[in-house]
């Protein structure tokens, strides 16, 4: 067959059905037509030849900061800075100000982004103790991935922290709740742990058995309703091998930070800006979440891109915000990982592409093949960078990796078969669209 594609990805080793094969993709509008030999001359044709071409690369947690606090990011800062990294669509967070907790709000983001966004998007409506009654409104929702529950308080004012509340939200949703498992309870008494100027006494007031807790209690609440939850940013040995044995409801992320950096060392070298929620922790933690990365027994990895403004990350700790930005920097991070062996290409593909599709119901994406979507991150395992914070399109304008070398770099990134980005460079206009489940 020949036909009228708009764009040819020529001559790239293209991951298809598990493995790398050298072939050709024609695209027709925003759909992937063909796969196989194309010899066609008249349409556009990228050259892929000594290139990899992925399934869109997929970040599931992101914080784009709007509305509310613009000055650090907006949805269309937020957006360009993930397909500079390769990423084609997003999952945002809701706890913006106001918070992404009402239908009105939750509509009101959706308007905001059109036209704006650069890559495709969803965003999740965020749980509180009153709102459990509008969760069955979220069922056939485009453009909502499901519910983001805070059960120990981080950025912003979200926070369902009762044992009841928590059991309301998560009964009530026919959506997956992805929670943030910190037991606010344990934060409070712990409190006196907090060293004022030392960021090291973060994980001392945030530590293991805070995040394993209520771990522990929204599993055993998952298991007794049969609902579904996903456990965001896990950070800790235990709650993998707890969570190794409670996988038939629940699935969980780990970060490129916590599979990157540990304490003290991270502390050390960063200050403040290595302060997020749930903390960066010794290296027995960072160990046994690479064993959970080699055994298959996490789901996803997600950014969890939180930029704050380098003035405040400096202010003297407590003071000084959690989280640090990751959009643009999760698929360099961990194609250098790959690039080390530490993981396979294969399984960094499960990872962000394939299990997002799978866990959340997204349609049409998360695979190369005719008549999905033309989402498509082409790489180059051989390109060495030097990640610098005049890189960066977040609008907080730093990286926790400033000056990290990385091998392996996203060099293209296709979104409803457009090309966005090519060599660093957006190319095209804002057009991402919001995902359908
Ligand atoms: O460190 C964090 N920062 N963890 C979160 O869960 C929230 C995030 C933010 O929004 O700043």
């Amino acid at each position: 067959m020949s036909g009228n594609f708009s764009l040819i990805i020529k001559n790239g080793s293209c991951f298809i059905e598990g493995k790398l094969k050298n072939i050709d993709i024609g695209l027709s509008g925003n759909k992937i037509k063909k796969i196989g030999k194309i010899d066609l001359n008249s349409a556009k044709v990228f050259d892929a030849s000594n290139k990899i071409v992925l399934p869109g690369v997929i970040d599931t947690q992101v914080h784009f900061r709007e509305p509310g606090s613009t000055d650090t990011e907006d949805l269309e800062s937020g957006s360009k800075a993930a397909v500079l990294g390769g990423i084609t669509s997003v999952f945002e967070m809701p706890n913006t100000n106001p918070p992404t907790s009402t239908l009105a709000e939750f509509d009101k983001k959706i308007k905001l982004a059109k036209n704006r966004m650069h890559s495709n998007y969803a965003f999740y409506f965020g749980a509180t103790p009153e709102n459990s009654d509008q969760l069955s409104k979220l069922k056939n929702l485009d453009g909502c991935c499901g519910v983001k529950l805070f059960a120990g308080s981080s950025t912003g004012k979200l926070l369902v922290d009762k044992e009841s509340d928590i059991e309301k939200v998560i009964s009530k949703s026919d959506r997956i709740v992805s929670i943030h498992s910190e037991d606010e309870e344990i934060l409070k008494l712990r409190k006196k742990f907090i060293k004022e100027g030392d960021v090291k006494s973060h994980p001392e007031w945030r530590n293991a058995e805070c995040a394993m807790s209520s771990t522990r209690r929204v599993v055993k609440i998952a298991e007794r309703y049969n609902k579904r939850i996903h456990v965001l940013h896990v950070s800790t040995k235990e709650e993998v091998d707890f969570l190794a044995m409670h996988k038939k409801n629940v699935t969980f992320e780990i970060t490129p930070q916590h599979l990157t950096m540990y304490a003290p060392d991270c502390y050390d070298k960063l200050g403040s800006l290595a302060q997020m929620n749930p903390p960066l922790r010794s290296k027995d933690h960072y160990d046994k979440l690479w064993v959970a990365v080699k055994k298959s027994i996490v789901d996803v990895l997600g950014s969890d891109h939180a930029p704050h403004l380098k003035a405040n990350k400096d202010k003297k700790y407590p003071n000084s915000p959690s989280g640090m930005p990751g959009v643009q920097t999760i698929l360099p991070i961990m194609l250098d990982h790959v690039s080390k062996e530490n993981l396979s290409l294969e399984m960094l593909i499960k990872l962000m592409c394939e299990n997002p599709c799978k866990i959340f119901g997204i349609k049409n994406k998360g695979y190369l093949k005719e008549e999905y979507d033309a989402d498509i991150t082409i790489i180059d395992m051989k390109k060495e960078q030097i990640i610098k914070n005049d890189m960066i399109a977040s609008k907080c304008g730093w990286t926790p990796f400033n000056n990290y070398k990385v091998k392996g770099f996203p060099i293209a990134t296709i979104v409803n078969g457009k090309i966005v980005m090519e060599n660093n460079k957006i190319i095209s206009k804002a057009q991402g669209m919001p995902l359908k489940f």
